[in-house]
């Protein structure tokens, strides 16, 4: 059988990795500023993950949700403790897309409601529900199309005002990620944020914080949507959850009552997925991860705005977007193939960074030193072509 080809690859296998770093097969090291599409929280293969998870593996792996699973407790505590978010209760499920069809489930049940508010820009996963509320026309099928979906233009306050005026009775959520991601690191605004909450109150909406991206710490705090000081209803949460393993799941408000049978899962929550997740708590806490993406996001930004090439640097945390003029376009291939970095991207020009939060100061320079030596390339490479 062969594989099905779904995704353009590049002509690397990677077969180690430690920290920031990754190696391939024929030994070449790789500066891994991309942490696996922001999955990769607290470093590739970090020794207490490893040692908490084999341990676990030992023990037992798996077994179904109908007994109780006390480290499903242990991790439900310490992630209200680390997340601020102590009076929440969880659900876990094993992958971002999950982790928001649940949400707008859940929404739809507590409000008897089949309208969900969705922004220009988003991504919320690829399944059901949540690829529908993707603003990403070419990867709705025909199974997908619905109209239980509003499109909204992102950060427009009034656009909804005006859409709550009108249908405020219809609307079950309201879907919005801190910081877009696939959107090209796009920061949505503290009053943006705060009309949400507003308007959910008011209408008897509920206020769904996608954090699959932005949130576990990644922004410098533990949910992007901290920053604007408001609470969401749920927020979801998967990628840097698990540190690459598959874990995820939602964090729902007091007020939204569970009954048996509403959510349900086979896999998710299983012991080794909640060790994994427990191990991240556990390395986020111990080594102040949050306040380092704070620290180390402000060196890089601060370096990143001399090159006066960038049109914008956007985000927040370690979770940064440089968004290039369409000539600097083979610049994130220059990074890979030149210098051995790696990097995200979003369309149609910005490179987006989404290393580890264990990033140290010493990697952040050697990032830099790389960065500035790919630039000139292609820099000079431009200014041979326009004959400057
Ligand atoms: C903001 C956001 N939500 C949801 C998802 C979907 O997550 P998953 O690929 O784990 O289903 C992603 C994935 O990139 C994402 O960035």
């Amino acid at each position: 059988m062969k594989l099905f080809d779904v995704y353009p690859l590049q002509d690397i296998t990677i077969d180690k990795a430690r920290g920031a770093w990754v190696w391939d097969t024929a030994g070449r090291k790789y500066l891994d500023m991309y942490g696996g599409h922001a999955v990769i929280s607290i470093g590739h293969t970090h020794p207490h993950y490893v040692k908490r998870v084999t341990a676990q593996l030992k023990k037992i792996g798996f077994y179904s949700n109908s007994v109780h699973m006390p480290i499903q407790e242990e991790l439900a505590e310490k992630l209200g403790k680390v997340s601020g978010k102590p009076d929440f209760q969880l659900f876990l499920c094993n992958s971002g897309a999950e982790a928001n069809e649940n949400a707008f489930k859940l929404a739809s049940f507590a409000t008897d409601r089949k309208k969900v508010v969705a922004f220009t820009g988003a991504f919320h996963g690829r399944t059901s529900l949540a690829v529908a509320a993707t603003d990403n026309a070419k990867i709705v099928a025909p199974v997908n199309e619905t109209d239980h979906i509003i499109r909204l233009p992102f950060n427009d306050t009034e656009a909804l005002k005006q859409c709550f005026s009108k249908q405020g009775k219809e609307i079950a959520a309201v879907i919005t990620e801190g910081i877009q991601g696939v959107g090209g690191i796009q920061v949505a605004t503290d009053k943006f944020l705060q009309q949400i909450r507003k308007l959910c109150d008011t209408h008897g909406a509920v206020f769904i914080a996608d954090s699959v991206q932005c949130g576990y710490g990644r922004s410098g705090r533990f949910f992007s949507h901290d920053f604007s000081g408001v609470r969401a209803d749920i927020y979801s949460v998967a990628k840097g959850m698990g540190n690459g393993f598959p874990v995820a799941g939602i964090l729902v408000a007091p007020h939204l009552k569970p009954w048996h049978g509403m959510l349900g899962t086979t896999f998710g929550g299983n012991p080794l997925a909640c060790a994994a997740a427990l191990a991240v708590l556990e390395v986020l806490e111990n080594e102040n991860l949050m306040e380092n993406a704070t620290a180390i996001s402000k060196y890089l930004t601060d370096e990143l705005s001399q090159f006066s090439g960038i049109r914008e640097i956007r985000g927040q945390g370690l979770m940064i977007g440089l968004d290039m003029p369409a000539e600097m376009g083979s610049l994130r291939q220059e990074l890979l193939s030149k210098q051995g970095v790696f990097t995200g991207e979003a369309k149609p020009n910005v490179i987006r960074l989404l290393p580890s939060l264990a990033l140290t100061r010493q990697e952040a320079g050697v990032f830099l030193k790389k960065f500035g030596a790919a630039y000139q390339t292609i820099h000079k490479s431009i200014l041979t072509q326009t004959g400057g």
